[in-house]
């Protein structure tokens, strides 16, 4: 049985998808990459904006056709647009046999086997199974490497968002915050260690409230879990994402002052630089007080590489609003930044807030920003020139030749020449000697 695997979305849905393959291989499906060969389809879905649900929703229409010429074949979807539509996808789409929200994907086996069955009998019926229960336990489950890269990974310590910024689908789509247990999350980082995984990215909507569901008695704040992990023997480099502003902490800050491991980078997402569209955000910040979180961020950490989310074009965004972004940007310089034209994603609340701009402007900011942006993070790498760097090597680039490329702990991909082969994970001292807009290169300097 071969089984083929989409996934839209961020890097919780990779994690998903990575586990739902290894349930399936254990059941005996073999991973395919050709969409022609499947025996079963899982569309991993993303809500996160109207685009990425289009993506998903025209995917799975077009395995109608081959559902017509391969009856036996099954048809899941998974993922934020799965939990959210339910029964509606199932109407809009009858060749679907499945639809699982995230909280479901460790029942697949049986859910697949049960369709099998189903199959074999006169009538088979599609399933519906998108639970949120707030007391849902993430359950352990130790990864094994055999797709992917084998020497860095995710792992993920809780689930869901209960902030409900306005304009956001995450807490309709992935439910409230579930945090794992302490216990569970190490045992699987010192799984990954054992396995020769050298980097670790801890994984959550809001990592900076992780435990906020937790008893009070035994709580662990992220802090303190973030130390945990970095306290494993043989653990390399140690990466957080994504945090909420609001809820940074200072015991957070002091962890770039002593974690060695821990990478000097920092996603912070603004949104947006105007008080007037963070409130109706709903974001429970303010720019003083984000770039005070910025100032204290770089006081304990000098050379921390810091990137960013905006979105422009926010219901009623105006000129002053957009320009109170522009000049964030400016005062921040930030290494990197994704940016995206505000997206109507009911039920957020934000829907039902007027909208007077067109999107004719709200494209030319979104250019502008970008723009902008462009020559900053050119400038931002240009400054790393004559630097000496640990790099962590990906692999050797795809033009071959002794071209290799590795990251730096500021998340930049750095190129550099060798005749030396590395596998990935190594590290590679380099001096940068150019810098661009989205990566750097560099000269192998010898240890
Ligand atoms: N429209 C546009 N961008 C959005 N994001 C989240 N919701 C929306 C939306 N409705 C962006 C935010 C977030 C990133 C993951 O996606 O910037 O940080
Ligand atoms: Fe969405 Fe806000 Fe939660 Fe991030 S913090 S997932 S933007 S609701």
């Amino acid at each position: 049985m071969n089984l083929y695997i989409e996934t839209f979305g961020c890097q919780m849905n990779d994690r998903d998808s990575e586990i739902m393959v290894q349930l399936l291989e254990q059941a005996g499906y073999l991973l395919c990459q050709d969409i022609a060969n499947a025996d079963a389809i899982i569309v991993n879905t993303c809500s996160i904006r109207g685009k990425a649900e289009q993506k998903a929703y025209s995917l799975l229409g077009s395995l109608r056709r081959i559902k017509e010429n391969h009856p036996t074949l099954i048809i899941a979807a998974t993922g934020c647009v799965a939990q959210q539509e339910g029964k509606k996808m199932l109407s809009r789409m009858g060749h679907i046999d499945l639809v699982i929200g995230p909280q479901g994907i460790y029942d697949l086996p049986r859910l697949f086997a049960d369709i099998r069955q189903s199959q074999s009998a006169t009538s088979s019926a599609s399933q519906v199974i998108t639970p949120q229960d707030s007391q849902f336990h993430i359950p352990p489950f130790l990864p094994d490497l055999k797709h992917g890269n084998g020497h860095k990974r995710f792992v993920t310590i809780m689930q869901g968002c209960n902030n409900f910024c306005t304009y956001c689908i995450v807490p309709f789509a992935r439910g409230r915050e579930v945090s794992r247990s302490k216990e569970d999350i190490v045992a699987e980082a010192s799984h990954l260690i054992d396995l020769g995984v050298k980097e670790i990215t801890l994984l959550g909507q809001n990592v900076n409230s992780y435990g906020n569901d937790q008893d009070p008695e035994q709580r662990t704040t992220f802090a303190e879990l973030l130390r945990a992990v970095a306290a494993l023997p043989g653990l390399v480099r140690l990466r957080f994402t994504t945090s909420n502003p609001k809820d940074l902490s200072p015991a957070l800050m002091d962890c770039f002052k002593d974690l060695p491991n821990l990478c000097h980078h920092f996603h912070l997402p603004l949104q947006s630089g105007s008080d007037t569209i963070l409130s109706r955000m709903n974001r429970k910040y303010d720019r003083a007080g984000y770039l005070n979180l910025v100032k204290g961020l770089r006081q304990a950490c000098p050379d921390l590489a810091i990137t960013t989310d905006i979105i422009v074009g926010f219901p009623d965004e105006s000129d002053d609003n957009f320009q109170d972004t522009m000049d964030l940007m400016e005062e921040v310089r930030y290494n990197a930044a994704f940016s995206f034209i505000y997206s109507n994603r009911p039920p957020a609340r934000s829907c039902d807030f007027p909208d007077t701009i067109s999107l004719e402007v709200k494209k030319q900011r979104l250019a502008i920003f970008q723009q902008r942006q462009k020559e900053i993070s050119l400038e931002r790498n240009q400054e790393y020139i004559g630097q000496i760097m640990e790099l962590m090597v990906e692999g050797e680039s795809k033009s071959g030749h002794g071209q290799w490329s590795g990251r730096a702990q500021y998340n930049q991909i750095v190129n550099f020449n060798s005749t030396t082969t590395y596998t990935p994970g190594d590290l590679v001292q380099v001096k940068i000697t150019e810098g661009l807009q989205n990566s750097l290169r560099g000269e192998l300097v010898e240890s």
